[in-house]
């Protein structure tokens, strides 16, 4: 049996942090407000001049040293993110270059919070087909580019960071057991950024409209967020028919620590089975899934031959998940 295995993980969050009380300094929100509805502490930001290549970079660095493999050895480098330095050059060029992985082809891809996990399909069914042997992929993001720090709806809710997996053939039971890939479109207005695209270039009534920042209608995300992951879960248990006890960890997007609390009672999963990091990190959309099982691996929460469950859901709208014997 022939599985794309991951063979490293790394992670990369900038050193600047914006606490709640921070915040509450530039916008009319409060540290008790934040905690309760979205379990957020802190978050870490980009200096000026950090870009989200840096991030990525540091990640990517930290996963191949984990994967004890050269930048020679990476056949396609993925990155998912909606806060890319550039809209062209990609992301994954500007990371093959300076990781120096010359043979590597490289691309980005765009599937906002679930993008990491949109990344991870896509490197399995290229290693299932045998085109190729290993792949990085990358979620990363610098949201505070993104983020209107005079909206307090969205602003106390974004983080910025990065984090990375190797994935390689394997021969034998251990790697990616499945992927789940979904969409809905006509949500895209829930979560979005209306400018800066073909269909609304930059302009000054664009800048001045604020209209190049996340905006989100927060609780209607979240209605349709908690279905769509019960559902995609479960899609995920009945495919491998294994039933939710037998999950050692499970990794989920961490936008809302209420989904993510909901989502371990709905699989009856006491809150020590889960990897958590919503409360120093934020949403740090593509990376937060990566960053928290990287956060595990290297917290010794994972085993070989655990089963660590990933679900992810967030702008397009999108949602997904994964299944990994480690
Ligand atoms: O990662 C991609 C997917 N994203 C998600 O899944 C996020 C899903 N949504 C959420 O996490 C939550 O909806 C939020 C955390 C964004 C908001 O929580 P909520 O419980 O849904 O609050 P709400 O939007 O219903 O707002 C409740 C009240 C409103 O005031 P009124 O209208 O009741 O007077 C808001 O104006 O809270 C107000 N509010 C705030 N108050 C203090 C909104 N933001 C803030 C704030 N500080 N930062």
């Amino acid at each position: 049996m022939i599985h794309a295995r991951i063979i490293g993980t790394g992670s990369y969050a900038p050193k600047k942090v914006i606490t709640n009380h921070d915040l509450e300094k530039m916008v009319e929100t409060s540290d008790q407000w934040i905690i309760e509805r979205t379990g957020i502490k802190e978050r870490r930001v980009c200096e000026k001049g950090e870009t989200t290549s840096d991030l990525a970079h540091e990640a990517a660095k930290h996963a191949l040293h984990a994967a004890g493999i050269a930048p020679a050895d990476i056949d396609l480098i993925i990155v998912a993110t909606l806060s890319p330095d550039t809209h062209m050059p990609s992301m994954a060029c500007k990371l093959q270059a300076r990781l120096g992985a010359k043979r590597a082809a490289a691309f980005d891809l765009y599937a906002a919070c679930s993008g990491f996990l949109y990344g991870l399909s896509t490197a399995d069914a290229f290693i299932r087909s045998g085109m190729h042997q290993t792949i990085l992929v990358i979620g990363a993001e610098a949201l505070s580019r993104y983020t209107d720090w005079e909206d307090r709806t969205t602003c106390v809710l974004f983080g910025d960071g990065a984090g990375a997996a190797v994935l390689q053939r394997h021969a034998g039971k251990r790697g990616i057991l499945s992927t789940h890939l979904h969409s809905d479109g006509s949500f895209g207005d829930l979560l979005h950024i209306p400018a800066g695209g073909a269909a609304h270039p930059a302009t000054h009534d664009t800048v001045e409209r604020r209209q190049h920042y996340i905006k989100m209608k927060g609780n209607e995300t979240f209605k349709v967020a908690v279905r769509a992951l019960e559902d995609v879960v479960q899609e995920a248990l009945d495919h491998n028919k294994v039933k939710p006890e037998d999950i050692d960890l499970l990794v989920p997007h961490q936008a809302n620590l209420r989904i993510i609390q909901a989502m371990a009672k709905r699989l009856n999963m006491p809150m020590e089975k889960v990897a958590l990091t919503i409360h120093k990190y934020g949403n740090t959309s593509a990376a937060s899934i990566p960053m928290a099982l990287d956060e595990a691996v290297r917290n010794g929460r994972v085993k070989e031959n655990d089963l660590i469950l990933l679900e992810a859901f967030g702008g397009g709208l999108t949602w997904a998940s994964a299944l990994i014997r480690w």
